[in-house]
C-alpha cells in the first residue's frame, strides 16, 4: 500500500494504492479534490505522471454545455456543474442550499489514510472527508458537514460517491423478503439512475447489501467490478447513475427523513462509513476485498477463536420451553459434539408466544423456579458455551414494561405505529428507556455465564419518531452504543446479529457482531442462494449456517441429511432441530459431520472463497482455498435437474496453476444420491491428480447427481 503525496511546496495529487486498486485525487484546489481515477492499479506514478493523468482525464467541452468541463469532485455539487445527485443537500431555512466548497487542508492520517477539509464560508458550512484505503483493498469513505453559520442548518442528504467508467455498464444488486434474503438482480445501467432506497428503519430483508457495476456479463472470476456497500443498519440509499455527459457514479449514504438532521451552530453530521471495493477479476475479487478487510480487524473471530458448533433451540422447540426437555436437548447436543448451546426466544417473563413479554428481561419464574443458572451451568458442565436470545430494541404491547411506560416507544403524531408481531420499538434515544434496557442486560450478563447474546430485531420501523422528529438515526446509534457498551463491560461477550432472519446484514452491525443470522430459512436449497450472496460481503466464519429438520419449516421441502449438512458446512455451522427426536442414523451422521467441520474449519475460516462461473444454472460450484493454496474444499451443488443428461464439468478455481493436486470426493454423512449407470472413471477410482491450471481451465467430470444433492471434493497439493 502506498499513499503518495506528489508536488513541490504543497501536494498536488494523492495516489492511494492497495492490492490491485488505485485511487488518484487532484488536490490542487481551490475546489474540492477531483477524483481522477478509482479502479485498476496504475503502478508507480511520479508527480509529472500524475499531472499528465489530470490532463489526460479532463474531458472536452461539447457544444451547448457549460463553458468548462463539469467537476469530478469527491463531493459532487451543482455549483460546479454537476447535474446528477448532489453529495450534499440541505438548507438554512431556504438559504445556503447550493454550497461551493473550497479545499482548506489535506492531512495524512497514516498509511493509506487522508483527511480532507473544505469550507464554504459564505454558506457557513465546513466539510471533512475521511478516506482510508486499507491493505485489503477496501476503500472506506465518510463525510461530515459542520454548521459554521448563524442559524440551524437542515441536512437532507450527505452521500459518498465515486466515479465509475463507461465500461461499467451492467449492475448487480439484491432484493428479497423474509426467508429469501439477498437474491440477485442484474440489468444494464441506462442513462439515468438506479436507486435503491430503504425506509424500514433497519437494514431490511430486501436491502441490496451492495451495488456492483461492471462490464457486460461480469462473473465470479472475470471482468472488472466496482462495488459499494453502505455500513449502516438504519434507513439508507444506494445508487448508480450515468448521465449524457458520460459521468457515472456509484454512491450511497444514510437516507434521512424530513427534519431528521437539524444542525445547530457548531454541530456536525457525519455519514456512516461507505465501503468501496474494486476488482479486476470478477466478483470473487470483490469478495476477497471484503473478507480480507473484515479478517484484518483485531476483533474478528479468526482461527484463534474457532467458531463453535451451535445448537439453537428455535426450530427445535420454539416457545415450547420445558426445562427437562431443554436439559435433554443439551445432553444430546453435547453427545454429538456441539460446542455452543443457544437458548432462543421464550425464556423471559410472560413470553409464552410472540404476543407478550418483550421488555420484561427477567428469567420467567414459572419456567425457571431455581433460576436460569441451572440450564446455563448444565450447558457449561457439558463443555458447551451458552448463548441467550434477546430483542432489546423492542417492547410487546402486552408487557410490564409497556404498561409502566407506554410513552417509551418510537412514535409520530401521538398515534400508535402499525403493529408487527404484537410489538413496538423502544425509543432507545430516550435516556430512561436506554438505561432500563442497559441495566437489565448488564444484570443478566453479570449474574450468569453468558458467552453470546443472539441480538434480534423483529420488525420494520414505522412512524419512528423521537420527541416529534424522525428518530431512526438516533435509534440506530443508540443500538450501536448499547452493544458497544455491553461488549466493553463484559469482555469476551459475543454478539450474533439477527433480524427476522437476515434483515440486519450490514457492516455497521458486523463491526460489532461476531456472527450474523442470514435467514430464517434452513431449507438447504434456499440457503445455497442466500449463503452464496451473503458470502460476497461476509467470510464464512461470520455467517450462521444451521442444519434444520428433514422437512424445512419455512418451505415444507424434504431434503437429505447429506445435502443439509453439506450446505451448513460452509459457514459458522450449527443445528436447529429437535435432535432428541432424530434417529440413531441421523445422530451418527450429525456427529460425523461435526467432526468433519471441526477438522476443516481452520481452512474454511481463513481461506479464500471462490466460485466457478458454472455454465449450467442448474448447479453451482464453490469452495474455499487455503491461504498457502495447498488445500481446498469444494462443493458441486445440483440445485435442480439440468437440461443436460450429464453434468457439465466442474471447474475448481483459485488453486496454484503450477501445483499438482489430488482431488477426492468426501462424504462426512452419506454420498449424494446419484441417477446414473456409472460414475466418471476418476470418481470410481476414488481420486484424481491434476494441476491447478487443469482443474480450473478444464475442470473435472462429476456424477449425475439428483436435484438437491451436493458433492464435496477435498483437494490437497501433492508432489509430482
Ligand atoms: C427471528 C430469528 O431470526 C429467529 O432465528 C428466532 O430467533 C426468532 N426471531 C425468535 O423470535
Amino acid at each position: 500500500m502506498q499513499a503518495d503525496g506528489a508536488g513541490s511546496d504543497r501536494e498536488d495529487f494523492l495516489h492511494l494504492r492497495a492490492r490491485d486498486c488505485s485511487v488518484v485525487l487532484d488536490v490542487r484546489g481551490p475546489s474540492l479534490p477531483a477524483v481522477l481515477h478509482w479502479g485498476a492499479d496504475l503502478g508507480d506514478l511520479c508527480a509529472a505522471d500524475l499531472a499528465d493523468l489530470a490532463q489526460a482525464t479532463t474531458p472536452a467541452v461539447a457544444w451547448s454545455t457549460l463553458d468548462r468541463p463539469p467537476s469530478r469532485s469527491l463531493i459532487r455539487q451543482q455549483s460546479e456543474g454537476y447535474f446528477g445527485r448532489p453529495g450534499l443537500s440541505g438548507h438554512r431555512d431556504g438559504t445556503d442550499w447550493s454550497p461551493l466548497f473550497v479545499l482548506t487542508e489535506v492531512k495524512h492520517a497514516g498509511a493509506g489514510r487522508v483527511i480532507i477539509e473544505a469550507a464554504d464560508p459564505a454558506a457557513g458550512l465546513g466539510m471533512r472527508s475521511d478516506l482510508e484505503l486499507h491493505e485489503s483493498g477496501m476503500l472506506r469513505v465518510r463525510h461530515a458537514v459542520q454548521n459554521q453559520g448563524a442559524g440551524p442548518y437542515l441536512v437532507e442528504a450527505l452521500l459518498a460517491a465515486l466515479p465509475i467508467p463507461a465500461q461499467a455498464s451492467e449492475l448487480l444488486d439484491f432484493t428479497g423478503h423474509w426467508s429469501r434474503e439477498r437474491h440477485p438482480q442484474r440489468h444494464p445501467l441506462p442513462l439515468g439512475a438506479w436507486v435503491r432506497e430503504n425506509r424500514r428503519g433497519r437494514t431490511g430483508h430486501d436491502a441490496t447489501t451492495g451495488l456492483f457495476a461492471g462490464g457486460p456479463g461480469f462473473g465470479f472470476r472475470h471482468g472488472e467490478v466496482w462495488a459499494i456497500h453502505v455500513g449502516w443498519s438504519g434507513n439508507h440509499v444506494t445508487y448508480a447513475e450515468r448521465w449524457p455527459s458520460a459521468d457515472g457514479m456509484l454512491g450511497g449514504g444514510e437516507l434521512l427523513l424530513p427534519g431528521e438532521v437539524r444542525l445547530e451552530p457548531g454541530e456536525e453530521y457525519a455519514t456512516p462509513w461507505m465501503y468501496f471495493a474494486y476488482s479486476s477479476c470478477g466478483l470473487d475479487g470483490i469478495g476477497s476485498v471484503f473478507h480480507r478487510y473484515l479478517r484484518s480487524r483485531s476483533s474478528h473471530p479468526g482461527p484463534d477463536r474457532p467458531r463453535p458448533v451451535v445448537l439453537n433451540t428455535w426450530e427445535a422447540v420454539y416457545f415450547d420451553l420445558d426445562r427437562q426437555r431443554l436439559l435433554e436437548l443439551a445432553d444430546t447436543a453435547a453427545s454429538l459434539g456441539v460446542e455452543r448451546f443457544v437458548l432462543d426466544d421464550g425464556w423471559f417473563r410472560h413470553r409464552r408466544d410472540d404476543s407478550a413479554g418483550l421488555g420484561d428481561w427477567y428469567p420467567d419464574e414459572t419456567l425457571w423456579p431455581d433460576g436460569l443458572a441451572k440450564l446455563i451451568d448444565h450447558a457449561h458442565s457439558l463443555g458447551m458455551q451458552f448463548g441467550l436470545w434477546v430483542e432489546p430494541e423492542m417492547v410487546s404491547h402486552d408487557s410490564d414494561l409497556y404498561r409502566a411506560h407506554p410513552d417509551w416507544i418510537l412514535a409520530a403524531g401521538g398515534r400508535l405505529p402499525l403493529g408487527r408481531r404484537n410489538q413496538q420499538v423502544l425509543d432507545l434515544a430516550n435516556p430512561a428507556a436506554y438505561e432500563y434496557v442497559r441495566s437489565r442486560l448488564d444484570s443478566l450478563l453479570s449474574a450468569h455465564r453468558i458467552d453470546v447474546l443472539k441480538w434480534d430485531h423483529n420488525r420494520d420501523l414505522i412512524d419512528a419518531g423521537h420527541e416529534g422528529r424522525p428518530g431512526v438515526r438516533l435509534q440506530t446509534q443508540a443500538a450501536y452504543r448499547l452493544i458497544d457498551h455491553l461488549r466493553h463491560t463484559h469482555p469476551g461477550l459475543e454478539i450474533e446479529s439477527s433480524s427476522s432472519g437476515g434483515a440486519r446484514v450490514d457492516l455497521g452491525m458486523v463491526e460489532r457482531a461476531d456472527r450474523v443470522w442470514p435467514s430464517d430459512s434452513n431449507d438447504a436449497l434456499e440457503r445455497q442462494t442466500i449463503q452464496l450472496w451473503t458470502g460476497l460481503f461476509l467470510p464464512p466464519e461470520l455467517v450462521g449456517t444451521h442444519v434444520g429438520p428433514p422437512r424445512a419449516h419455512t418451505s415444507g421441502r424434504v431434503q437429505d441429511l447429506s445435502f443439509r449438512t453439506s450446505t451448513a458446512l460452509f459457514g459458522h455451522a450449527g443445528i436447529e432441530w429437535d435432535i432428541t427426536e432424530a434417529s440413531d442414523d441421523e445422530k451418527a451422521g450429525l456427529a460425523a459431520w461435526i467432526r468433519f467441520y471441526q477438522e476443516h474449519r481452520r481452512l474454511m475460516h481463513s481461506g479464500e472463497v471462490v466460485h466457478a462461473d458454472h455454465p449450467d444454472p442448474a448447479a453451482t460450484v464453490h469452495g474455499v482455498v487455503s491461504p498457502d493454496r495447498r488445500e481446498a474444499l469444494y462443493a458441486y451443488v445440483q440445485l435442480e435437474t439440468s437440461r443436460y443428461a450429464v453434468p457439465v464439468s466442474a471447474s475448481l478455481p483459485g488453486l496454484d496453476p503450477a501445483q499438482r493436486y489430488r482431488v477426492e470426493p468426501v462424504h462426512p454423512v452419506n454420498p449424494p444420491m446419484v441417477i446414473q449407470l456409472r460414475p466418471p472413471p476418476w470418481y470410481e477410482a476414488g481420486a484424481i491428480t491434476l494441476s491447478g491450471r487443469s482443474l480450473e481451465v478444464v475442470g473435472i467430470t462429476v456424477p449425475v447427481l439428483a436435484p438437491e444433492q451436493a458433492l464435496l471434493l477435498r483437494v490437497k497439493a501433492t508432489p509430482r
